[in-house]
C-alpha cells in the first residue's frame, strides 16, 4: 500500500478540490479523504504539490510501425509519461497503416513491451486512409481500437463518411475527423491571410476547415452516431459545433494547445516549427477556441503530438511536413498561459485534459474516484522551469514552445499505481537529452 499525502487534489470528475490524502493498493485508488495516518504505508510526499487524475491525450501520433525514425510506440510513452500522460491514444497513420487487425495487435504489443502508460490504437476509417474503400472497423474494435479517423486528412466520401458512421454506431464508437477540404486547403502552407501574403505562400482558409464540418454535421445529425471533431482552428467552426450541440447532435470537439495559445504571425519567426494542420490561426480565432473551452463548446484538449525528424523540418518550408510535438509542453505552457493568467480555472483545464477525453472514448479514467485504476500526477505548479527541446524524451524535437518559461511541470507520473515517472526521470530510461537509440 501506498499513501500520497498532503497534496491539493483536483478531480473534477467527482468536483473535489481541496487537501486530501490518497491510498493506492493493488493497481487501484482505495481511498481518497483528508489526514490519513500513514500506519506502515510506503509514503509519497505531495505537501506543496497538486494531484490530479492522470492526463489523457485523444490525439497521439507514434509513428510506429515505418517511420520509427520518427518516434516508436516507446519513446512516445517515455515522452508521454514526462508530460503526465497515462492514456495516450496511437493513430493510424504509420506504414503500413493501423487499418487492418494485424497492425492493431502489432501496436498493442509494443506499447506492453514499453510498459509505461496506457496506449490505445485508433483505427483508419478507409484503408490505408486513402478515402477509397472502408476499413475493417468491426474487426479492429474486436482487437482493441476505441475510434477510428483518417487523420492527417479528412473522410472526402460522404457515402464512405456516413456508411462509416453507422458502424460507429452500432460498434458504440466514435468517429474522430479531421476536417480538411484538400480541394480549398490544396497546397496551402499556412492561414490563408495577411501572414502568408507577406510570405508568399499559398494559404489554408477557414473554409478548408468550415466546409467539411458542416457537411459531417448534418450526416451526424441524421445518423445519430458519435462524431467528434479534432483539432478545431476557427471560430466559425466553434461557433457551428455551438449550433450543433444545442440542436442537440452528438457532437464532441477538441483544440491543441497550439491553437489555442499561439497565431498565424509565429509562422513568420518559427517556419515549419509552427506549421501543422490545422495551421495557426488569427487572435479573433484564438479568443474564440478559448471561449469555446470556456462554455463547454469544445470538450478536450489534445495535443496532436506529430514528431517529424529535425532535418525534415528545418529544410526548406514548403517541403517540410505538417506537425509539432506536444506531450512534454502541453500541460505547463496551458497552465502558464491560461490558469496562472486567470482565464480558465484549474479544474476546467484537468476536466479538459484528463475526464474529459477519456469519457468520449467511453474509457474508465480521468477520476481518482475510490475503485478507479491508479493513474494519476502529481504536479509543481510554482518551480518555474524553461522548455528545453533538446531535452524531450519524444524523438521529436520540432515545437514552437522551445525557450519559454512555464509552470506546472508534472513531476511524478502513475499508472495502475506504478510510478514511471519521478523528478522528470521515466522508468527504465535516464534521460541524456538525445534520446535516438531504439
Ligand atoms: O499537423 C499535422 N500533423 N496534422 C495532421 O493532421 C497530421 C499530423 C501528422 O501526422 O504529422
Ligand atoms: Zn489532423
Amino acid at each position: 500500500m501506498l499513501l500520497i499525502k498532503g497534496g491539493m487534489v483536483v478531480d473534477p470528475s467527482r468536483r473535489i478540490n481541496g487537501r486530501y490524502d490518497l491510498v493506492i493498493s493493488d493497481c487501484r485508488v482505495k481511498a481518497l479523504a483528508p489526514g490519513i495516518e500513514p500506519e506502515g504505508m510506503e509514503v509519497i510526499d505531495a505537501a506543496g504539490k497538486i494531484v490530479i487524475p492522470g492526463l489523457f491525450d485523444m490525439h497521439t501520433h507514434l509513428r510506429e510501425p515505418g517511420q520509427e525514425y520518427k518516434e516508436t510506440v516507446l519513446t512516445g510513452s517515455r515522452a508521454a509519461a514526462a508530460g503526465g500522460y497515462t492514456s495516450i491514444t496511437a493513430l493510424p497513420n504509420t506504414n503500413p497503416s493501423l487499418d487492418n487487425k494485424d497492425v492493431v495487435r502489432y501496436v498493442r504489443e509494443k506499447a506492453e513491451l514499453a510498459g509505461l502508460v496506457r496506449v490505445w490504437p485508433v483505427g483508419a476509417v478507409t484503408k490505408g486512409s486513402l478515402g477509397r474503400e472502408l476499413a475493417d472497423i468491426g474487426g479492429m474494435k474486436e482487437a482493441g481500437v476505441v475510434a477510428v479517423t483518417d487523420d492527417g486528412r479528412g473522410v472526402a466520401a460522404t457515402d464512405l463518411l456516413r456508411e462509416a458512421l453507422i458502424q460507429c454506431r452500432q460498434l458504440n464508437i466514435p468517429l474522430l475527423q479531421h476536417c480538411e477540404d484538400e480541394a480549398i486547403s490544396g497546397a496551402g502552407q499556412l492561414h490563408e491571410g495577411s501572414v502568408s501574403l507577406r510570405l508568399g505562400q499559398s494559404g489554408i482558409p477557414a473554409a478548408a476547415e468550415t466546409r467539411m464540418l458542416k457537411r459531417d454535421l448534418q450526416i451526424a445529425q441524421e445518423t445519430g452516431a458519435r462524431l467528434h471533431i479534432m483539432h478545431v482552428s476557427t471560430a466559425r467552426a466553434v461557433e457551428m459545433i455551438r449550433r450543433a450541440k444545442a440542436e442537440g447532435v452528438n457532437v464532441t470537439a477538441e483544440v491543441t494547445p497550439h491553437h489555442l495559445l499561439l497565431t498565424d504571425e509565429l509562422v513568420a519567426a518559427l517556419f515549419a516549427m509552427a506549421k501543422m494542420k490545422p495551421p495557426l490561426r488569427t487572435a479573433a480565432d484564438v479568443e474564440a477556441l478559448r471561449e469555446g473551452l470556456s462554455d463547454g463548446t469544445i470538450d478536450a484538449v489534445a495535443t496532436d503530438h506529430a514528431p517529424h525528424s529535425e532535418s525534415e523540418k528545418s529544410g526548406d518550408f514548403t517541403a517540410a511536413p505538417f506537425g509539432i510535438v506536444g506531450l512534454e509542453t502541453a500541460f505547463a505552457v496551458l497552465y502558464t498561459h491560461l490558469v496562472k493568467s486567470r482565464m480558465l480555472p484549474l479544474d476546467l483545464l484537468v476536466e479538459k485534459m484528463s475526464c474529459s477525453p477519456a469519457a468520449i472514448l467511453g474509457l474508465p479514467y480521468g477520476t481518482l474516484s475510490p475503485g478507479s485504476a491508479a493513474d494519476l500526477v502529481i504536479l509543481d505548479l510554482e518551480t518555474k522551469r524553461v522548455i528545453n527541446r533538446h531535452q524531450f524524451y519524444s524523438k521529436g524535437k520540432n515545437t514552437p514552445f522551445h525557450d519559454w518559461e512555464v509552470y506546472g511541470t508534472p513531476v511524478l507520473t502513475m499508472v495502475a499505481g506504478k510510478v514511471v515517472m519521478r523528478d522528470g526521470i521515466v522508468s527504465g530510461h535516464a534521460n541524456e537529452g538525445s534520446n535516438n537509440e531504439n
